[in-house]
């Protein structure tokens, strides 16, 4: 496809990611997840809060130092003690260092957490802009619970923030509340609405309240959206984030319909997942797309054989492309006698057509009992009625 565009890949499995329950990690930890965020070359690692807490603000400043090419960014609310703070931590990151300055905006976050009516939060948010550019020309700015701002009032922000020096400008759906259409219309009405939003990439930050988190963010993107936010695994707050490895595959593999990429190299996906599910002991459902133990396992007899045939037929990608080096074809009750035979044939056994049909009664007779059947099991099975090809 011509004119692919890539989008930016903002890795925050250290910051939000982090916020879920029992996800909080060391500081090592946090460096070894940072490693592996590199070798999946994401562009920009949020390694944190750094007013959040001393080991907050220590883990900025290490990810910051041991990182080599990623952006690291950290986050901050918008005044300045948070933003100093934020500096101070990331300064040995250099050039790659990025301030991520937030304040709400929509009326019931203002009307009753902030207590601050739209010209101040313009105002606040301003300032705070102006402040971290005296840092760094690399600022994001994000208004909290965008989704559910007044458009106009929203767009006023964007402008504003622009105008003061914000190079990124993130619209997160903070409550998982939108829906990919909703989504999609809000950024389009900023790309149309606001004046100097060409001069900023305008980033998508969803939660999966509504289990829509990457829906929505696809939808930001085929808007204009030029960044996303998401977390290894989709952990985070509640329901968790936008999941890394289910956005960039999903772009990945739908290039034929949509024309962007990103930089990630996905065969550093299924590593990645296992590194945090290790750290953190959250583990990952089976049935979970991309980097689930069941994602590319073919159990169902017609899936088996339609795989041994072509893989394409019942596989839309690859486990080599997320690094997993082959399918894995799952013996039970549902798998027909071309999966079993060939599984027979890997093992070393070679079966004449009567005692392949004696050993796969037998199979199924005890995969009617238990539910996966091992290698030792099929070894069992046809103990008797064979010949080993390596004999
Ligand atoms: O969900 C959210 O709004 C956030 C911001 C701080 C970006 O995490
Ligand atoms: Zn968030």
């Amino acid at each position: 496809m011509d004119n692919v565009k890539t989008i930016k890949i903002f890795d925050t499995t250290l910051r939000d990611g982090e916020q879920s329950p029992g996800a909080s990690m060391n500081i090592d930890e946090k460096l070894r997840i940072a490693a592996q965020l590199e070798k999946l070359n994401v562009d920009v690692i949020e390694a944190g809060f750094p007013i959040a807490s001393e080991g907050d603000f220590e883990a900025v400043k290490r990810v910051a130092k041991a990182t080599h090419h990623s952006q690291i960014a950290g986050l901050s609310r918008a005044n300045d003690k948070d933003i100093d703070c934020a500096w101070k931590a990331l300064k040995p990151a250099g050039e790659r260092a990025r301030i991520h300055t937030f304040i709400a905006t929509s009326d019931i976050h203002m009307k009753y957490k902030l207590k601050m009516s739209e010209q101040q939060v313009i105002d606040t948010a301003v300032a705070a802009v102006k402040r971290a550019a005296g840092y760094t020309p690399n600022v994001e700015f994000s208004a909290e619970d965008a989704v559910r701002t007044r458009l106009p009032f929203l767009a006023q922000v964007v402008e504003e923030v622009i105008a003061a020096g914000a190079k990124v400008v993130n619209i997160p759906d903070t409550v998982g509340y939108t829906i990919p259409s909703e989504y999609f219309n809000i950024i389009q009405y900023l790309k149309e609405n606001v004046s100097n939003v060409e001069q900023a990439i305008l980033s998508v930050h969803c939660h999966n309240d509504l289990g829509l988190a990457v829906a929505n963010s696809l939808a930001a993107v085929q808007a204009g959206a030029g960044q996303v936010e998401c977390t290894i695994n989709g952990i985070g707050e509640r329901a968790g984030n936008c999941s890394l490895e289910e956005i960039v595959m999903a772009l990945r593999t739908r290039q034929d319909i949509m024309p962007f990429k990103t930089d990630v190299v996905t065969e550093h996906i299924y590593a990645s997942s296992k590194l945090l599910s290790t750290i953190t002991g959250i583990v990952v459902q089976p049935n979970k797309a991309i980097v689930g133990a069941n994602a590319f396992a073919h159990e169902a007899g017609i899936h088996q054989h339609g795989m041994l045939m072509e893989k394409s037929t019942y596989e839309i990608m690859t486990p080599e492309s997320i690094g997993l080096t082959q399918n894995k074809l799952v013996l039970g009750k549902h798998s027909g006698r071309h999966a079993f035979g060939m599984r027979l044939t890997e093992l070393g056994y070679e079966l004449n057509k009567e005692d392949l049909n004696k050993a796969f009664v037998r199979f199924k007779a005890l995969a009617d009992k238990k539910k996966d059947i091992y290698d030792e099991d099929l070894d069992a099975i046809v103990a008797d009625e064979i010949v080993r090809i390596d004999e």
